[in-house]
Protein backbone atom coordinates (compact mmCIF):
# COMPACT_ATOMS: atom_id res chain seq x y z
CA UNK A 1 0.00 0.00 0.00
CA UNK A 2 1.23 3.14 -0.85
CA UNK A 3 2.12 5.25 2.62
CA UNK A 4 0.37 8.28 3.89
CA UNK A 5 2.56 10.54 3.96
CA UNK A 6 2.11 14.78 4.59
CA UNK A 7 3.29 16.97 2.23
CA UNK A 8 3.35 20.58 3.16
CA UNK A 9 3.63 23.01 -0.20
CA UNK A 10 3.18 26.44 -0.90
CA UNK A 11 5.27 29.43 -1.74
CA UNK A 12 9.34 30.26 -0.42
CA UNK A 13 8.54 31.71 3.27
CA UNK A 14 5.25 30.51 3.87
CA UNK A 15 6.40 28.61 7.05
CA UNK A 16 6.15 24.85 5.42
CA UNK A 17 8.94 23.58 7.91
CA UNK A 18 7.72 25.45 11.11
CA UNK A 19 4.48 24.44 10.36
CA UNK A 20 5.60 20.89 9.57
CA UNK A 21 7.82 20.13 12.39
CA UNK A 22 4.70 20.98 14.58
CA UNK A 23 2.71 18.99 12.66
CA UNK A 24 5.63 15.54 12.88
CA UNK A 25 5.63 17.10 16.80
CA UNK A 26 1.70 16.21 17.25
CA UNK A 27 0.96 12.93 14.91
CA UNK A 28 4.50 11.64 16.89
CA UNK A 29 5.75 11.52 13.02
CA UNK A 30 9.57 12.08 11.51
CA UNK A 31 9.43 14.94 9.63
CA UNK A 32 12.03 16.06 6.85
CA UNK A 33 12.69 18.94 4.65
CA UNK A 34 13.41 18.61 1.15
CA UNK A 35 16.00 21.58 0.96
CA UNK A 36 17.53 20.26 4.14
CA UNK A 37 17.85 16.59 2.41
CA UNK A 38 18.74 18.29 -0.94
CA UNK A 39 21.85 19.93 0.54
CA UNK A 40 22.82 17.11 2.62
CA UNK A 41 23.28 14.71 0.20
CA UNK A 42 25.11 17.04 -2.33
CA UNK A 43 27.62 18.26 0.61
CA UNK A 44 26.67 21.78 -0.36
CA UNK A 45 24.25 24.24 -0.15
CA UNK A 46 21.52 25.26 -2.61
CA UNK A 47 23.16 28.30 -3.58
CA UNK A 48 26.37 26.32 -4.53
CA UNK A 49 23.99 23.73 -6.42
CA UNK A 50 22.28 26.65 -8.28
CA UNK A 51 25.36 27.95 -9.12
CA UNK A 52 27.36 24.95 -10.13
CA UNK A 53 24.40 22.93 -11.73
CA UNK A 54 21.88 25.91 -12.69
CA UNK A 55 18.20 25.59 -11.48
CA UNK A 56 17.69 22.30 -13.82
CA UNK A 57 20.36 20.54 -11.84
CA UNK A 58 18.22 21.72 -8.48
CA UNK A 59 15.25 20.44 -10.07
CA UNK A 60 16.46 17.43 -11.27
CA UNK A 61 17.73 17.06 -7.51
CA UNK A 62 14.70 17.90 -6.15
CA UNK A 63 12.74 15.41 -7.89
CA UNK A 64 15.13 12.34 -7.11
CA UNK A 65 14.71 13.17 -2.73
CA UNK A 66 10.84 13.33 -3.37
CA UNK A 67 10.82 10.45 -5.21
CA UNK A 68 13.15 8.92 -2.67
CA UNK A 69 11.30 10.03 0.68
CA UNK A 70 7.57 9.00 -1.10
CA UNK A 71 8.46 5.57 -1.37
CA UNK A 72 9.64 5.05 2.31
CA UNK A 73 7.39 3.06 4.13
CA UNK A 74 7.61 4.70 7.15
CA UNK A 75 4.39 7.98 6.92
CA UNK A 76 6.87 11.00 7.47
CA UNK A 77 5.94 14.60 7.68
CA UNK A 78 7.66 16.22 4.15
CA UNK A 79 8.22 19.92 3.78
CA UNK A 80 9.01 20.46 0.24
CA UNK A 81 10.34 23.59 -1.53
CA UNK A 82 8.18 26.24 -3.27
CA UNK A 83 8.87 25.14 -6.65
CA UNK A 84 8.13 21.23 -6.48
CA UNK A 85 4.95 21.41 -8.15
CA UNK A 86 6.44 22.51 -11.65
CA UNK A 87 7.34 19.47 -12.81
CA UNK A 88 4.43 16.95 -13.75
CA UNK A 89 6.28 14.07 -12.75
CA UNK A 90 6.59 15.37 -8.92
CA UNK A 91 2.91 16.45 -9.25
CA UNK A 92 1.98 12.83 -9.67
CA UNK A 93 3.87 11.91 -6.69
CA UNK A 94 2.44 14.80 -3.92
CA UNK A 95 -0.84 13.20 -5.29
CA UNK A 96 -0.75 9.45 -4.90
CA UNK A 97 1.84 9.27 -1.81
CA UNK A 98 -0.37 11.01 1.12
CA UNK A 99 -2.11 13.66 1.77
CA UNK A 100 -0.78 17.48 0.64
CA UNK A 101 -1.43 20.65 2.89
CA UNK A 102 -1.23 24.47 0.96
CA UNK A 103 0.31 27.10 2.80
CA UNK A 104 -1.36 29.79 0.67
CA UNK A 105 0.33 33.42 1.17
CA UNK A 106 -0.47 36.69 -0.55
CA UNK A 107 3.02 37.79 -2.45
CA UNK A 108 3.00 40.90 -0.09
CA UNK A 109 3.14 38.56 2.81
CA UNK A 110 6.04 36.87 0.95
CA UNK A 111 7.34 39.90 0.28
CA UNK A 112 7.81 40.87 3.73
CA UNK A 113 8.54 37.76 5.12
CA UNK A 114 11.45 37.23 2.52
CA UNK A 115 12.76 40.72 3.26
CA UNK A 116 16.35 39.73 4.63
CA UNK A 117 16.78 36.17 3.04
CA UNK A 118 19.81 35.43 1.35
CA UNK A 119 19.57 31.78 1.23
CA UNK A 120 16.81 31.40 -2.27
CA UNK A 121 18.66 31.71 -4.79
CA UNK A 122 15.34 33.03 -6.95
CA UNK A 123 15.19 35.92 -4.43
CA UNK A 124 18.71 37.29 -5.07
CA UNK A 125 17.78 39.86 -7.63
CA UNK A 126 16.53 43.71 -8.13
CA UNK A 127 12.87 43.97 -8.05
CA UNK A 128 11.72 41.22 -5.78
CA UNK A 129 8.47 42.54 -5.54
CA UNK A 130 8.22 41.80 -9.11
CA UNK A 131 9.28 38.16 -9.05
CA UNK A 132 7.48 37.07 -6.17
CA UNK A 133 4.29 37.99 -7.58
CA UNK A 134 4.96 36.03 -10.47
CA UNK A 135 5.78 33.05 -8.97
CA UNK A 136 2.66 33.46 -7.25
CA UNK A 137 0.73 33.78 -9.86
CA UNK A 138 2.70 30.59 -11.93
CA UNK A 139 2.21 28.50 -8.83
CA UNK A 140 -0.60 28.90 -6.70
CA UNK A 141 -3.09 26.98 -9.79
CA UNK A 142 -0.72 24.32 -9.33
CA UNK A 143 -0.38 24.29 -5.92
CA UNK A 144 -4.11 24.24 -5.72
CA UNK A 145 -3.96 20.98 -8.01
CA UNK A 146 -2.70 19.23 -5.75
CA UNK A 147 -3.95 19.70 -2.29
CA UNK A 148 -6.03 18.15 -0.20
CA UNK A 149 -6.38 21.45 2.31
CA UNK A 150 -5.72 24.24 1.68
CA UNK A 151 -4.85 27.31 4.81
CA UNK A 152 -3.59 30.64 4.84
CA UNK A 153 -0.34 30.89 6.30
CA UNK A 154 -0.18 33.93 8.24
CA UNK A 155 -3.41 33.52 9.78
CA UNK A 156 -2.35 32.62 13.13
CA UNK A 157 0.51 31.29 15.25
CA UNK A 158 2.47 27.95 13.65
CA UNK A 159 1.40 25.75 16.79
CA UNK A 160 -2.52 27.00 16.69
CA UNK A 161 -2.16 26.55 12.94
CA UNK A 162 -0.83 22.63 13.55
CA UNK A 163 -3.27 22.26 15.52
CA UNK A 164 -6.05 23.44 13.44
CA UNK A 165 -4.61 21.57 10.21
CA UNK A 166 -4.26 18.27 12.35
CA UNK A 167 -8.12 18.23 13.23
CA UNK A 168 -8.62 18.70 9.29
CA UNK A 169 -6.05 15.84 8.00
CA UNK A 170 -7.80 13.62 11.01
CA UNK A 171 -11.33 14.61 8.95
CA UNK A 172 -9.94 13.83 6.04
C1 LIG B 1 12.49 27.41 -4.38
C2 LIG B 1 12.17 27.35 -3.03
C3 LIG B 1 13.13 26.99 -2.00
C4 LIG B 1 14.25 26.12 -2.58
C5 LIG B 1 14.86 26.77 -3.79
C6 LIG B 1 13.84 27.04 -4.90
C7 LIG B 1 11.45 27.83 -5.35
O1 LIG B 1 12.48 26.27 -0.96
O2 LIG B 1 13.76 24.85 -2.91
O3 LIG B 1 15.46 27.98 -3.37
O4 LIG B 1 11.60 27.56 -6.55
O5 LIG B 1 10.41 28.40 -4.90
P1 LIG B 1 11.52 26.95 0.16
O6 LIG B 1 10.17 27.08 -0.44
O7 LIG B 1 11.54 25.97 1.28
O8 LIG B 1 12.14 28.25 0.51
Amino acid sequence: MTPQHIFLVGPMGAGKSTIGRHLADIFNLPFVDIDSEIESRAGADIQWIFDMEGEQGFRDRECKVLLDLAGKAQPTVIATGGGIVLRDENRAVLERSGKVIYLSATAEQLFERTRRDKSRPLLQVEDRRTVIAELVATRDPLYRQVADLIFPSGSMQPNKLAKKLAEALSAL
